[in-house]
């Protein structure tokens, strides 16, 4: 089984969803009418930067977090496949 638990907090509203470890938490939240910013889905514009406070996932591309930022729980949700079963996502602290 593949599903997990994810939340999303988007302008101060939390929301939580079944995710998939195949699914980038962009395409997760897009599906689920999740109200998460991004634009060139490609992991070159920033847009889609979030905070990971619970959980991991794994960056599929990335030119645009350095390593420090990325320890610091820094993410991009276009590139970023879930690699726990349990995540919560912060794209307002970013
Ligand atoms: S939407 Fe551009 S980096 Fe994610």
């Amino acid at each position: 089984m593949d599903s997990i638990k994810i939340t999303y907090k988007v302008d101060g509203v939390e929301t939580t969803v079944e995710g998939d470890k195949n699914k980038t938490l962009l395409d997760t939240a897009i599906e689920n009418d999740i109200d998460a910013p991004y634009s060139c889905k490609g992991g070159a514009c920033a847009t889609c930067i979030g905070r990971l406070k619970i959980g991991s996932v794994e960056l599929e591309q990335n030119y645009i977090l350095t390593d420090g930022e990325i320890e610091e729980g820094l993410i991009i949700t276009c590139q970023s496949y879930p690699t726990s079963n349990e995540l919560y996502l912060d794209v307002d602290d970013n």
